[in-house]
């Protein structure tokens, strides 16, 4: 038997509230040393009882208590160990301490959605999750237009009660609807967001990002579109001499359909916007399709206007330097590091919008 003296240096030898606790377990446990002695008082004549029990319920008084005691230091020992190593000096400067970086398309929707202020563009949003009649049949697309499977539409199961199932919008246009119901006409908005398409190599990945344009009004014509274009990139990618070609192409929300070329020169392996050396397709555009803005109940012979949608990542990606779009979408702290901003840059047309 383990006398009284052995057991409390066992208890103040437990380093660690495990091994406390198997000491714990080998005095007051089921099969435990004193748990054992008083089970013993039963067999014993009323005498030895009379003088035993006071000794052993002392004894377990004073272990219990040699185990609380124990118990509480460990814990606190822990805790300062945890309070040491976890010490966060809450009066250094914000700008010392290791920080998040804006993503670089945030920061491009910021800078556009900057832009497109002064030229008195409102920011419109619509879901990402959207109806067919939204992604398509408004914008022209009825249900047979082979133009629907030229988007590599990822769609959702269809939920009981629904008479279609639902896409992940696949182009910023259903925007353009929502925001015509919203706001009626005369309207002028950009809608930047992600957009979603089954498409996946070095140049495309199945999120991306697009801004939308729409102006409606009255006479509005293609020499509106052309100029707000130029407006635009010009103050983004803060160069005077950036030049644009419009060259006819099909999309059936618009009509007639322009894809708009910008010129570049190749510069150390680079591609600098400017001049009209070389062209690269940048955007799609067009007058709105009369059946588009008949399709939210407006009078296309009163008012009519221009679209156009442009790739954010491909933005961002021109006007920073970067070269793969996948790392966009990596999540890789070291790219976020050397790639993002500060959260303080806030673009502003009085402090630039350049980065
Ligand atoms: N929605 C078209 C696309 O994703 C771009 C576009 C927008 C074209 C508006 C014309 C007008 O390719």
């Amino acid at each position: 038997m383990t006398d009284a003296e052995t057991m409390l240096d066992r208890i103040a030898a437990a380093d660690s509230l495990a091994s406390l606790d198997a000491v714990r377990v080998a005095a007051l446990g089921k099969q435990g040393e004193i748990t054992a002695l008083l089970k013993s008082l039963g067999k014993m004549d009323a005498e030895t009882r009379a003088a035993e029990a006071p000794k052993i319920h002392a004894l377990r008084e004073q272990v219990t208590s040699a185990i609380a005691d124990r118990k509480a230091a460990l814990e606190t020992a822990e805790l300062e160990k945890r309070l040491a190593t976890e010490r966060i000096d809450l009066s250094l400067p914000a700008a010392e301490t290791p920080q998040g970086t804006v993503h670089p398309v945030s920061q491009v929707m910021d800078e556009l959605a900057e832009i497109f202020a002064d030229l008195g563009f409102a920011v419109a949003e619509g879901p990402e999750i959207e109806t067919q009649w939204y992604n398509f049949t408004a914008l022209n697309m009825p249900e047979s237009h082979p133009a629907r499977a030229m988007h590599d539409t990822f769609y959702l199961e269809r939920r009981g009660g629904e008479e279609e199932a639902r896409v992940l919008r696949t182009h910023t246009s259903p925007v353009q609807i929502r925001a015509m119901e919203a706001r009626g006409a005369p309207i002028r908005v950009i809608a930047p967001g992600r957009v979603y398409r089954s498409d996946s190599d070095a140049t495309h990945t199945p999120m991306f990002h697009q801004v939308e344009g729409l102006v409606i009004d009255r006479a509005i014509h293609l020499g509106h579109l052309k100029w707000t274009l130029e407006t635009f990139l010009k103050a983004f990618f803060e160069r005077d001499d950036i030049v644009l070609r419009l060259r006819p192409s099909y999309f059936p929300f618009t009509e007639p359909s322009a894809e708009v070329d910008v010129g570049y020169t190749m510069r150390g392996g680079r591609r600098v916007l400017g001049g009209t050396e070389k062209w690269m397709e940048l955007l799609g555009s067009g007058m709105v399709h009369p059946r588009v803005i008949a399709a939210v109940g407006l009078d296309p012979d009163e008012w009519q206007g221009f679209a156009f949608g442009c790739g954010i990542d491909r933005l961002a990606m021109l006007k920073y330097g970067m070269d793969d779009l996948r790392a966009f979408f990596d999540g890789d702290m070291r790219w976020l590091r050397h790639y993002g901003f500060r959260a303080l840059d806030v673009p502003t047309l009085s402090a630039g919008v350049g980065g």
